[in-house]
């Protein structure tokens, strides 16, 4: 397959570049905003004809999840637009499209791992982008696969346990929420996981789900990170209240996937990607 990739330079981007040479029998076309901007229709039908592109793989999103709550136009460009786009590009070319979405779509509410068929009601701007990117994917019609991820941190880009390494090496004491609960996803788990769903093939419309194996706090990610890489500072639990945020985020945004499993997909326990992302950091 040719296979597009948007979005390139991003965390999920970088990680299907990494894992691209494992899949010598496709051909990938990186592509970011100088490029291909996906909100730019035209430039995308000339791109898919010129390289024949078989699949989409869009990694491309507005995810300042805070500065969406000011800057609506731009996040719904880029997360309803640019979807809706690639969506209608694939169908007039019959090519396959994986798009990426967020945990953000759920409130926060539920107390057991969220199945792809729960309730959505997302409490923030991004959260609402992404589902109505999702929705609009849908509604095209093109063979199509939405994946709901959470958590996203690797070795490119910013991120949580970038972020979090860096406070710990500068400060003496720091305060991480508890009360948000969820599973991080070391982004090239998820690219082995789209590539592994692109290559058993597909027709229609599906949703999953994917986040790394089992359940934890900011904080307990964060003790986890500094237990690691033995970085010791006072680290304090404290409540989401305590760390005001212009975005509310969901307490508790758990994902079940017991479907993508089913479909071949292995799920690597959150530890043990985190040691795989720590030793890829250090080098
Ligand atoms: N990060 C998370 O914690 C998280 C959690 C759940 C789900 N997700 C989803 O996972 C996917 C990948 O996230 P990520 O963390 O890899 O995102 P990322 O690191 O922010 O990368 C997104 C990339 O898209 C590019 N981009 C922005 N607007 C574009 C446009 N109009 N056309 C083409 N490219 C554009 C960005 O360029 P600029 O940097 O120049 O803007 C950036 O290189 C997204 O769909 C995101 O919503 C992420």
């Amino acid at each position: 397959m040719n296979i597009l990739v948007t979005g390139g330079n991003g965390q999920l981007g970088n990680s299907i570049k990494k894992i691209s040479s494992d899949y010598p029998q496709h051909t990938f076309f990186f592509t970011d905003v100088p490029e291909v901007d996906i909100t730019n229709l035209n430039l995308l039908d000339r791109l898919m004809e010129e390289k024949s592109v078989d699949a989409i793989i869009n990694c491309a999103a507005y995810t300042a999840v805070d500065k969406a709550e000011s800057d609506v136009a731009l996040a719904e460009s880029i997360n309803v637009k640019g979807p809706k786009n690639l969506a209608e590009a694939a169908k007039k070319r019959g090519a396959k499209l994986i798009h990426v979405s967020t945990d953000y779509v759920f409130n926060g509410t539920a107390n057991e791992p969220l199945k792809e068929e729960a309730q959505t009601d997302p409490i923030g701007v991004y959260g609402r982008t992404k589902l109505a990117g999702e929705q609009a994917v849908k509604d095209s019609g093109c063979d199509a696969l939405v994946i709901r991820t959470a958590w996203l941190y690797s070795e490119f880009g910013n991120n949580f346990v970038k972020t979090m390494l860096r406070l710990g090496r500068e400060r003496e004491q720091l305060g991480v929420v508890f009360d948000q609960v969820g599973t991080p996803t070391y982004a090239p788990d998820l690219a082995v996981a789209i590539m592994t769903l692109l290559d058993k093939g597909f027709t229609g419309f599906d949703l999953y789900h994917f986040s790394n194996e089992g359940v934890i706090s900011w904080y307990d990610f964060t003790k986890a990170i500094f237990r690691l890489e033995n970085i010791n500072i006072t680290l304090n639990p404290i409540e989401s209240c305590e760390y005001p945020t212009p975005a509310k985020r969901p307490a508790y945004s758990v994902l079940n996937k017991k479907k993508i499993k089913a479909a071949g997909v292995s799920v690597p326990y959150w530890e043990d990607s985190l040691r795989v992302c720590l030793k890829e950091l250090a080098k």
